[in-house]
């Protein structure tokens, strides 16, 4: 597919993902190599939405440790069970965050984001493998419809694992 994302501006959020996963999907499929691949999802949702941070961290020697991303620099290891990321890896759950400084634990790499989603990604024998972290520096950005359609982008990197 040609290097060049479609991204219906005036659209609402529902119709952004729809146009958005296929073409992540055609734009994956068919790559072996997973780090390119979490690159330009990373790109792609950062285009798309213009969110503060959004990249992987990924479970290495029982950690997480940062993978591709766009945004700031951020926080390189974070332990399970710790802040929202290790959370979700513990929990194997999607969470929800719609003001980080009611998440005890939160770990702020940032100081400007203020709301976040964590959504694991998970190999094809269930085991989470990774996260995908999403930071906003807005309280009314985050919401279930981001969840609903990052869980789905989750499971397409499922399929290349
Ligand atoms: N806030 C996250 C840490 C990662 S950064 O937001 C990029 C957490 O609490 O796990």
């Amino acid at each position: 597919m040609s290097e060049e994302l479609f991204i219906p501006i005036d659209a609402g959020k529902r119709e952004k993902y729809e146009s958005l996963l296929p073409q992540i999907e055609a734009l994956i499929t068919g790559e072996p190599n997973l780090i390119a691949n979490l690159a330009n999802i990373s790109a792609a949702l950062k285009e798309a939405f213009g969110w503060w941070w959004v990249g992987f961290y990924w479970v290495r020697n029982n950690e997480l440790v940062l993978g591709p991303f766009q945004g700031p620099i951020a926080c390189t290891r974070i332990k399970i069970g710790k802040g929202v990321c290790g959370t979700a890896w513990e929990t194997a759950q999607s969470i929800l965050v719609p003001d980080v400084e009611k998440f005890p634990g939160h770990i702020a790499c940032s100081s400007s984001s203020v709301s976040e989603i964590v959504v694991p990604v998970f190999d094809k024998s269930r085991q989470v493998v990774g996260v995908l972290d999403v930071d906003s520096e807005r309280y009314d950005v985050l919401d279930e419809t981001d969840v609903e359609f990052l869980e789905k982008l989750s499971e397409m990197i499922t399929l290349l694992l």
